[in-house]
């Protein structure tokens, strides 16, 4: 009986392992403390994705306020939604985009899924990867697939950023053919190994791979904004327990001083 938990305490961990590593995805290393990037994050956002998808639980002068975005700065070169009036959404509005559900059905065949908590879903690392994992397939209604999610339902928004990636046969014919030189080497970036890029876009690889990160940077923190708080936090939590231990310390003296 003891031997055979044993067993199976051993291979659990093996099928756990097995079934989410299906595909290998890029670090995203992204950084909570790097404003710069969050703020150039949260510019792309608005800019790339807020077309589409909500982040229907944040409001903007609460981002604002975190990254440090007055809301002058907010109304001028951030908030391009307008509400179905046509006025423009004020800074203590939630993000969220006005297309109706309909619509979007019709148009890309599902919902584009509100982004909120979408790093606390899929996880950095995964979001990372997938943004740079769009590449040519002329059998899909967008003319793109994705690597990391398959027949996705997502054009590929940052094109113009990026270029165009293809999908590489694998290496076994690939050899001696003499073109697609080129194609390998600007595809010689960190990417999943079998893209290339075909068409370079207005970044490099590696300028490209910063926007990425700054994007899902931001995601990760709009998944759970007290965590740049929090580090502060804790700092003011020690302090005030430092401050209260003297106090304690001396008013125990005081008390005691008489008692001997
Ligand atoms: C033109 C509309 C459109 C724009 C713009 C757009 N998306 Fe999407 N996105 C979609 C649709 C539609 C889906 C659903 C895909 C599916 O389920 O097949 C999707 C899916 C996703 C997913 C997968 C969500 C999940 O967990 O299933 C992520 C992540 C995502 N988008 C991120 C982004 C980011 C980041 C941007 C901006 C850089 C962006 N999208 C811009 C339409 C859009």
């Amino acid at each position: 009986m003891k031997r055979l938990l044993a067993i199976i305490l051993c291979v659990l961990p093996l099928g756990v392992m097995a079934s989410s590593g299906h595909m290998a995805l890029d670090k995203a290393d992204v950084d909570l403390t790097n404003k710069a990037s969050l703020q150039r994050g949260f510019k792309y956002f608005v800019n790339y994705c807020l077309s589409c998808h909500s982040a229907g639980y944040a409001r903007y002068n609460r981002v604002g306020r975190d990254l440090g975005i007055p809301d002058k700065i907010l109304l001028e070169n951030v908030i391009f939604i307008r509400d179905k009036k046509n006025e423009q959404l004020k800074p203590g509005d939630l993000m969220k985009v006005t297309m109706s559900d309909d619509y979007a059905k019709d148009a890309f065949g599902t919902e584009p899924p509100d982004l909120t908590l979408v790093a606390r879903v899929r996880g950095a690392d995964w979001l990372y990867t997938y943004l740079r994992s769009f590449y040519l397939d002329p059998s899909r209604p967008f003319g793109v697939n994705n690597t990391v999610f398959p027949n996705v339902g997502m054009p590929h928004v940052l094109w113009e950023l990026q270029g165009w990636q293809a999908l590489r046969e694998s290496h076994a014919h690939g050899e001696g053919e003499g073109h697609g030189e080129g194609a390998a080497e600007a595809g010689g970036h960190d990417g999943p190994a079998q893209l290339v890029l075909v068409k370079q876009g207005v970044q490099s690889p590696a300028e490209y791979d910063q926007t990425v990160r700054d994007i899902v940077n931001f995601l990760v923190y709009l998944g759970e904004p007290v965590k740049l708080k929090r580090q502060t936090l804790g700092l003011f939590v020690i302090l005030f327990l430092v401050l209260f231990s003297v106090l304690a310390y001396f008013l125990k003296k005081e008390y005691w001083k008489d008692v001997h």
